[in-house]
């Protein structure tokens, strides 16, 4: 070894003897007569010091040393002076007096300093350079704790008889409701893979084969839009298991984040054992299938109350089967008008046409009416003041706080006042971010209308099983039917889901017809599973979990960018390597591919 010690792990103890180390030149502050050297290895930072005892050539080369500089140092360990220590540093009550310095490489200067914050760098200058972006000591934390997670989850399912198997990664579609990425296939012209959305067939398949607990550390490939949270590849700890029922694979999981939590130090859960919401709920109480369960401010449903409203836009809404539905911001009844204006421009995102606000600036009379002083509002002026003081009294108001409300179609209400509730625990610091709230999401509906598509489409995948008394309904009420699957929210995050399976060849077929497929297609991309279940397929079920969303969350980053080695940008773009990129006419030839003309050529 070129070092006899890390950076990282020198204190009191290593006083008096000589050791060896090598890293990066992290930071170097020239006193003239003194330098002083950060050296910087994965493990930690030393403070290396070149003093005027030290030889000139070791003074020389300290001096010509430059960030980034890849070093070899070797020196005796001492105690810093008295009132010199550091201790925000592990190494911080030692320094090592350099006798030898050798510059193993030199660096050209870095396009950003690693001892910086990244959030000062542009994301894309991060991800060109990600090598060096990867440097900084907390992209190196993150990957250590996703290196400690993936480690625990291994060890946590293979002491409870799971077995890893690997599946592969060029197969057919499989689908999960994104894009496939496809690959074509040089020994059969025209012909091509797909790459898994998800191990979901081959772990049901292997279920079949009797395997009866699996596992893997699955890498996923889907084509769809780009988020914070999402990415066109990702990782699963994906999992299936025979013989169970839903609440098994919930108490497996939720053991297993129990007992991960514990191990990392992580926060206090919020409570244990994790709730049960049920889809219906959920969507009811946050307007979300993922609520953020760190705060309250839950939705308020005004529909019937103000169902007979002569307030053209409650009464429009109601009247097309909409919903008029709102949420309370506590103490923010006297918000300045532009910030009224700002969470108005915030729902419209979403779809809404505007956003009723009702202060309540005072307090209700002795009959529970509120007077004009006492609210402030741009509409008061349409509703009548018994139906002010039912809105104040179903939204749970206080004197102090501030009503907002959105009356639309259903899904905008929704999708308005659920990010519309984020804001407000935002703006108005509600979150508790002490402890980590993790919920189950239950009862989903097993299919919903495409109205684009003009077809009942599966809402988890078309593999997941119905409840038994409801494969009644398939036919005579799709949207009625509910399923046998779960999700596992952390923080608001969608961090798992699964589902019990279908495992009957009839059953899946029937499904099949629902979904609107016909028999060849069904044949030509299903084909292989409805034969394997009719060789004895055990009922079975199973889950998957992000693990870069889990690793996010508990490394408190935004995105789960910051917990992937090599990212892909909100575009789908690998900056550093240049991905995707042509290839060339002979590659094609060898693939039987001609390109057609491109519209837009972007770059
Ligand atoms: P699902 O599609 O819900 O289920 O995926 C499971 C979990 O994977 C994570 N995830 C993603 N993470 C990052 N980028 C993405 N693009 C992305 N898409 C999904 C989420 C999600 O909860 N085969 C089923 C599982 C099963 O039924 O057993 C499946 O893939 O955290
Ligand atoms: P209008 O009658 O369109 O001028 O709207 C009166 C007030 O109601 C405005 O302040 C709008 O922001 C608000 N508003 C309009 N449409 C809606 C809606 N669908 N939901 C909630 N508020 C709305």
């Amino acid at each position: 070894m070129l070092k006899t010690h890390t950076c990282g792990e020198l204190n009191r103890q290593h006083i008096g003897e000589r050791v060896t180390l090598a890293g990066w030149l992290h930071r170097r502050r020239d006193h003239g007569g003194l330098i002083f050297i950060d050296l910087r290895d994965r493990f930690g930072i030393a403070q290396i010091t070149v003093g005027s005892e030290s030889a000139d050539v070791v003074r020389e080369t300290a001096a010509q040393a430059r960030s980034e500089y890849v070093l070899q140092v070797s020196g005796l360990v001492q105690a810093r002076p008295a009132g010199f220590e550091n201790p925000n540093l592990s190494t911080g009550e030692i320094e090592v007096i350099a006798d030898a310095i050798t510059i193993l490489n030199p660096a050209k200067t870095p396009p950003f300093y690693i001892s910086g914050a990244a959030d000062d760098v542009d994301e894309s200058l991060r991800l060109k350079y990600r090598y060096l972006d990867l440097r900084r000591p907390r992209m190196t934390q993150n990957l250590i704790l996703r290196h400690t997670i993936v480690r625990f989850i291994r060890e946590f399912f293979s002491d409870r008889d799971f077995i890893e198997i690997e599946t592969p990664i060029l197969l057919k579609s499989t689908p999960e409701g994104a894009r496939d990425f496809v690959v074509p296939s040089r020994l059969h012209p025209h012909e091509f893979y797909a790459l898994p959305q998800s191990p979901q067939q081959l772990k049901q398949l292997l279920m079949v084969a009797g395997i009866e607990r699996y596992f893997q550390i699955a890498r996923c490939f889907r084509d769809e839009d780009l988020r914070s949270d999402r990415q066109p590849e990702f990782t699963q700890l994906d999992l299936e298991m025979s013989f169970v029922e839903e609440a098994d694979i919930r108490a497996l999981i939720e053991g297993m984040l129990i007992e991960l939590c514990a191990s990392l130090n992580a926060k206090p859960i919020q409570q244990v054992p994790f709730p049960l919401i049920t889809y219906a709920d959920a969507l009811e109480k946050y307007g979300i299938d993922r609520p953020d369960l760190r705060f309250g401010q839950q939705l308020f449903n005004l529909t019937k109350a103000v169902s007979a409203s002569n307030f053209a836009v409650f009464k429009n809404a109601v009247a097309v089967g909409g919903e008029v539905k709102g949420v309370v911001y506590p103490g923010g009844a006297n918000l300045a008008r532009r910030e009224l204006d700002e969470l108005t421009e915030f729902v419209k995102q979403y779809g809404a046409k505007g956003l009723v606000w009702i202060g309540v600036t005072g307090s209700p009379a002795a009959d529970g009416t509120y007077s004009a002083e006492a609210l402030r509002s741009q509409v008061t002026k349409f509703l009548a003041p018994e139906e002010i003081q039912q809105i104040v009294a179903l939204s749970g108001a206080q004197t102090g706080d501030l009503i907002l409300i959105v009356a639309d179609k259903s899904s905008v209400v929704a999708q308005s006042l659920s990010n519309l509730r984020l804001e407000i625990g935002r703006r108005a610091n509600l979150v508790d971010t002490s402890v980590l709230a993790f919920c189950w999401v239950t009862d989903f509906p097993l299919l919903e209308y495409n109205d684009e598509a003009q077809r009942w489409q599966a809402v988890h995948h078309p593999f997941t099983s119905a409840r038994d008394e409801d494969w009644a309904k398939l036919e005579s009420d799709p949207g009625a039917v509910l399923a046998k699957a779960y999700d596992v929210i952390m923080n608001g995050w969608e961090v798992g889901g699964g589902s019990i399976r279908i495992h009957r060849s009839d059953l899946q077929d029937r499904l099949f017809a629902r979904l609107g497929l016909v028999k060849e297609e069904v044949q030509a991309q299903f084909g292989h599973l409805l034969e394997a279940f009719q060789y004895g397929a055990p009922p079975h079920g199973g889950i998957a979990l992000g693990i870069d969303r889990l690793v996010a969350l508990f490394a408190e980053a935004t995105s789960i960018r910051e917990v992937i080695a090599f990212p892909k940008t909100a575009a789908g773009t690998d900056l550093m390597v240049d991905a995707p990129s042509p290839v060339t006419e002979a590659q094609l030839k060898e693939l039987h591919i001609a390109l057609r003309e491109s519209k837009t050529k972007e770059k």
